[in-house]
């Protein structure tokens, strides 16, 4: 394939805010500070206060609106919207007007599949951290079956609309907002692969995260999170949570979907599906309804993939997910490296007992813990040989900083490295410190965390 250059508009200015949320969720403010947790006083933690605003709901007869729009294309070309065909293109334009007119700067990249042309159409929001880049994607074409509503009108239109949601906010999110529309998905995830080849290594490497949505109005649906980033994936199950809705591991084929362009590049992903063709279990009708022994879309790929093959109420609750992981991961919450975390509260060492551990809780990160987490300890002991010290994960997974051995100096001042990067940064870490000799005993001072 070859790529052209982009091609860049702006028009239209942000318009005043119509509906700015106000509404500051109390939740919102402590999951965005690093606490320590100790037995009494805890230590004063790095504070970072940028508060999260509410999402707003977004409106499902707007997203059906795009719907009736994309159906619409295809009747007027042929009946589909594919890769190479008018529909795609028609398609483009519509989902582009609509962010001109609300202040995006878009822009059309353009390559070659199949010896078409095919088209990613990148919108970006004004404002916010350059070097922290929030993504979310859809495809836009279909199969040359049918119009593809449902695959991939719905996530196209759910993105759109709230992309659209972020103007009428005129939301200021710390990190840089950007959405993408990719042609060719149908032909082997093309537009994205295209648009993550052209991305510089200083470009990816600016990604906090790309957001995929493929199929999230399923007839007969599940609820459906991919497994990837751990904080992306928690942001969408916690929204989820929130309904009192049960989700599951998306299984349906990883790799099968747009985000594959961008985890291939090592950028975090996560997305929502509702299913495609694989049936329904019983004990998936159980839990969401529908219809047990029937496909999640029995018109996946077929001329029936049309306006009436779609759940209204997946489709409401998929975009309202959207809008609650873009309002989520874009605001601060992420603190720059560097930061701190420390426990202070100082912790008996009981000779030769049991082990002890001490807390540190760290929360709006985003993604993993870094390959050079720094742990720094400060230990008072007679007899430093005793102690057996492990880093404790969120997950639990320890990692050994320290064996027991004839080390016959005291104290423990020292900062390890723990390659921690399988690790999601959230959660509460542990040091645990053993002392596995009699006679000599002490005291854990304090630890900390550099992220
Ligand atoms: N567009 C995808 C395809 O045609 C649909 C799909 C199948 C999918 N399995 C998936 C999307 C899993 C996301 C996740 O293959
Ligand atoms: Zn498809
Ligand atoms: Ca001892």
């Amino acid at each position: 394939m070859t790529l052209s250059a982009f091609t860049r508009s702006r028009s239209g200015t942000p318009r005043p805010a119509a509906l700015r949320v106000a509404a500051v969720s109390a939740l919102a403010v402590t999951g965005l500070l690093a606490t320590t947790a100790g037995a009494t006083a805890a230590a004063p933690a790095p504070t970072r206060t940028t508060a999260a605003v509410a999402a707003p709901d977004i409106p499902l007869a707007n997203v059906k609106a795009h719907l009736s729009q994309f159906s619409q294309i295809a009747a007027a070309n042929g009946g589909n919207r594919a890769h190479g065909r008018a529909g795609y293109k028609a398609s483009i334009d519509y989902v582009k007007a609509k962010l001109d007119a609300a202040g995006f700067t878009t822009s059309v990249q353009t390559f070659t599949a199949s010896g078409a042309t095919g088209y990613n159409l990148i919108a970006d929001w004004p404002g916010g951290d350059p070097n922290k880049v929030l993504m979310a994607g859809a495809h836009l074409d279909s199969v040359s079956s049918g119009a593809g509503i449902n695959d991939n009108g719905s996530g196209s239109a759910a993105v759109l609309e709230a992309a659209l949601a972020v103007s009428r906010a005129q939301l200021k999110p710390d990190k840089h907002l950007r959405f993408g529309w990719w042609g060719a998905e149908e032909l082997g995830l093309i537009g994205s692969k295209a648009y993550v080849n052209g991305l510089p290594s200083t470009e990816r490497a600016k990604f906090a995260g790309y957001l995929n949505f493929d199929m999230i109005g399923s007839p007969n649906p599940g609820y459906f999170v991919y497994d990837d980033d751990p904080t992306i994936e928690k942001t969408f199950k916690d929204f989820y949570t929130g309904l009192g809705v049960p989700t599951e591991i998306e299984t349906e084929g990883d790799g099968r979907s747009d985000h594959a362009s961008f985890k291939n590049v090592g950028i975090p992903v996560g997305g929502l599906f509702t299913g495609a063709s694989r049936t329904k279990s019983a004990a998936q009708a159980q839990k969401w309804g529908g219809t047990s022994g029937q496909a999640f879309d029995r018109c996946y790929h077929s001329s029936c993939d049309s306006l009436t093959n779609i759940n209204d109420t997946a489709l409401d609750r998929n975009s309202d997910a959207i809008a609650h992981a873009l309002w989520t991961l874009s605001a601060g919450g992420t603190t720059p490296p560097g930061t701190d975390y420390e426990n202070t509260t100082p912790v008996a060492i009981p000779d030769a007992g049991a082990a002890v551990t001490s807390s540190i809780a760290v929360a709006g990160r985003t993604g993993n813990a870094p390959a050079t987490l720094k742990v720094s300890v400060n230990i008072k002991h007679t007899y430093r040989g005793d102690l057996v010290l492990d880093l404790l994960a969120p997950d639990g997974t320890a990692y050994r900083l320290k064996n027991s051995g004839s080390d016959s100096a005291d104290d423990i001042v020292a900062t390890y490295t723990v390659n921690a990067s399988s690790e999601a940064a959230n959660g509460t870490w542990k040091l645990r410190v053993q002392d596995v000799a009699a006679q000599d005993t002490g005291t854990l001072n304090s630890w900390k965390l550099t992220f």
